[in-house]
């Protein structure tokens, strides 16, 4: 899947929902062998090992003190990155860690001084903007196709998450709700098209206090919502792009698109950015119509889809030399910021400048 010839073992953190598309992903990779998966719930980890094929599995003290591991993949709940993610690179490990980066932004710049102070590599999802559609996109914009880029349209809707999750428990507490679970996709898709964001302001709410949880294996049947779960919001580039945003769990449904970008020479209509595949569409001044860009590359995932996660440990592990990596601690602390900014907001609250930047990552001009 990368050109790095050297083995790498993977060690996983969590063995939840998400679990199974890391499996799947990383068993994809033949230099990426994940060789324990560790989680509170033993019989999780061992139903895991064991689905998958993981020769070792326990909880996360075993997982830290296991020499076999190189890379550590945290999976856990947001409340849960930081302090694991810390642990694991004092233990020695790099790190590749779910969105959000950690709850806070004081947290997320802890794990940032410990990856320094002990030589770790941290690397943060989401990885869907290395995907075919996202790279797609930037080498359209980066081509000129729609001239100079100065705005765009980012909107979430619900992801009827209590419709299918055993237990969204997470997603309605702090370091979850639309802004911090769902808006990471779409502000890596953005900060790799137009780099970084320098001020933002918005207006924050939740239509409900209670959600009812309907999926049929579930856990819990009730959950108090802690979070807003309706952002509205603009965010101002320092290229001077102005993005309006809204990120809901409220919306059950829009026909609004997910992502749009609009250039002084036309549009460039993107697919969802939690996809890694998927036409990307363009209509320029004096076009007849939509057309779609001709992919960079073929598409990432398995055909036909199946969850699937691999891209930004593959891009971690490819760049452990102290290179810039694509899906890194940095970038991802940026849209951490942008997005916190974000929560719990009144309009009242005025303009935030955001103090952080990142360099836009290099674009991927090959298929991983
Ligand atoms: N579920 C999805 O479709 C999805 C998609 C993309 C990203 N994510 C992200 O992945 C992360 C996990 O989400 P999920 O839906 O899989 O959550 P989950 O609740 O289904 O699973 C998390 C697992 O981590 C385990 N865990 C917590 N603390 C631990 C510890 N100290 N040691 C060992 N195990 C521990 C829990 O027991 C649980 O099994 C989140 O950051 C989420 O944003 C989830």
């Amino acid at each position: 899947m990368t050109d790095t010839p050297e083995t790498l073992r993977v060690g996983i953190l969590g063995a939840g929902s998400i679990f199974g598309a890391y499996a799947r992903g990383l068993g994809m990779v033949d230099h990426l062998p994940i060789v324990r998966v560790a989680d509170l719930d033993q019989e999780r980890a061992r139903a895991g090992a064991r689905k998958w094929d993981i020769p070792a599995w326990g909880d996360a003290d075993a997982l830290l003190a296991d020499p076999d591991v190189d890379i550590v993949v945290n999976i856990t709940q947001p409340a849960f990155h930081a302090e694991l993610t810390e642990a694991a690179l004092r233990a020695g490990k790099h790190v590749y860690v779910e969105k959000p980066l950690a709850a806070t932004t004081a947290k997320a710049r802890e794990n940032l001084a410990v990856a320094a102070e002990t030589g770790r590599v941290l690397g943060c999802a989401p990885d869907t903007f290395l995907g075919s559609a996202a790279q797609t996109a930037r080498a359209a914009v980066d081509s000129g196709l729609i001239g100079r880029p100065f705005a765009a349209t980012s909107f979430v809707r619900s992801s009827r998450v209590e419709t299918w999750h055993q237990d969204p428990s997470f997603l309605f507490r702090d370091g979850g709700g639309p802004v911090l679970d769902w808006g990471p996709y779409h502000l890596a898709a953005l900060v790799n098209l137009l780099g970084p964001v320098s001020h933002v302001v918005g207006v924050t709410d939740r239509a409900a206090e209670q959600i009812v949880v309907t999926a049929p294996e579930r856990r819990v049947d009730r959950i108090d919502v802690e979070v807003d779960t309706h952002a509205s919001a603009l965010l101002k580039f320092a290229s001077g792009a102005v993005v309006t945003a809204m990120y809901s769990f409220d919306v059950w449904d829009t026909t609004l698109p997910h992502l749009e970008i609009y250039g002084t020479g036309g549009t460039l209509h993107l697919p969802d950015p939690n996809t890694f595949d998927g036409p990307v569409l363009v209509r320029r001044r004096g076009d007849e119509d939509w057309s779609e860009v001709p992919p960079v590359m073929p598409r990432v995932t398995p055909d036909p889809p199946t969850p699937f996660r691999a891209l930004g440990v593959a891009d971690l592990a490819a760049h452990l030399g102290g290179e810039p990596h694509r899906a890194s601690g940095e970038f991802a602390y940026h849209v951490l910021e942008v997005l916190s900014a974000l929560e719990d907001r009144d309009i009242a609250d005025g303009v935030t400048e955001i103090t952080s930047t990142t360099e836009r990552p290099a674009p991927v001009t090959q298929r991983p």
